[in-house]
C-alpha cells in the first residue's frame, strides 16, 4: 500500500518495513557492544513502540536482558499535548540496574523527559535511550539521545506503532500526513 485513509486524512509512505529493519540492525550492532556485560532492563513505553521493541529485541538477542512495560498517553489528534498522563506503571525493582527506555519516536521531548524523570526517581544505575525515529525539528525540550534509529522531518507520521487517533498502528510502513 502506498497511500493510505485514516479517519480524515491522506497518507503515504514515506519509510519502508526494511528501511525500519536496516535501523534497527544498525542500532542493535551499537547497543549490544554497549549493553552485553550488563544487567539491563528494558522499558518499552506503550503504545507506540510495541513493534520497534519487538523487532529490536530479536536483533539483540542478550540472554540475561529483561523487558518491562510503561503505558502512557500524550498526543490528541495530530498534535502533542505535553500533558503526560501514566495509564499503567510497572512493578519491577530497577535500583542499581542499567535501564534502557525503548521509544517509537522524540517529538517535543517531554514524554521522554518525564519518563527519565520518572525512572531516575528509583534510584537507578544508569538510564539509556533507544529510539527509533526522532524530529529534530520539533524539539522543545533538548534530551540527549543515546540510540536514533531514523531522523525524520517535523511531519506527523503513522504505522509501525503509531496512530492517528487510535488507528494505523497495525500497519507494517510508515506513512507520512499528506498536506
Ligand atoms: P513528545 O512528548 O512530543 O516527544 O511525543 C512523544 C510521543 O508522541 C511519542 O511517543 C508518540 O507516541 C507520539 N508522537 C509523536 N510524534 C508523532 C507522530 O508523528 N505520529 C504519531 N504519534 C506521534
Ligand atoms: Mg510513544
Amino acid at each position: 500500500m502506498k497511500r493510505i485513509k485514516l479517519w480524515d486524512k491522506e497518507f503515504e509512505i514515506s519509510i519502508s518495513f526494511e528501511q525500519i529493519q536496516e535501523a534497527i540492525k544498525r542500532m542493535a550492532t551499537q547497543m549490544k557492544a554497549d549493553l552485553e556485560d550488563k544487567n539491563v532492563i528494558f522499558v518499552c513505553i506503550l503504545n507506540g513502540s510495541f513493534m520497534f521493541a519487538s523487532d529490536l529485541m530479536k536483533e539483540l538477542e542478550l540472554p540475561d536482558a529483561e523487558i518491562s512495560f510503561l503505558k502512557l498517553a500524550s498526543y490528541s489528534g495530530t498534535d502533542s499535548t505535553g500533558q503526560i498522563k501514566e495509564l499503567i506503571g510497572f512493578n519491577e525493582n530497577i535500583q542499581d540496574r542499567t535501564v534502557v527506555v525503548l521509544e517509537d519516536i522524540v517529538d517535543t521531548g517531554y514524554t521522554i523527559a518525564d519518563v527519565m524523570d520518572k525512572i531516575r526517581a528509583r534510584g537507578v544505575k544508569e538510564v539509556k535511550i533507544a529510539t527509533l525515529l526522532f524530529k529534530p525539528g520539533a524539539v522543545k525540550k533538548p534530551i540527549h539521545l543515546d540510540y536514533i534509529g531514523i531522523e525524520i522531518p517535523n511531519d506527523f507520521i503513522v504505522g509501525y506503532g503509531l496512530d492517528y487517533d487510535r488507528r494505523g498502528r497495525n500497519l507494517k510502513n510508515i506513512y507520512t500526513l499528506v498536506k
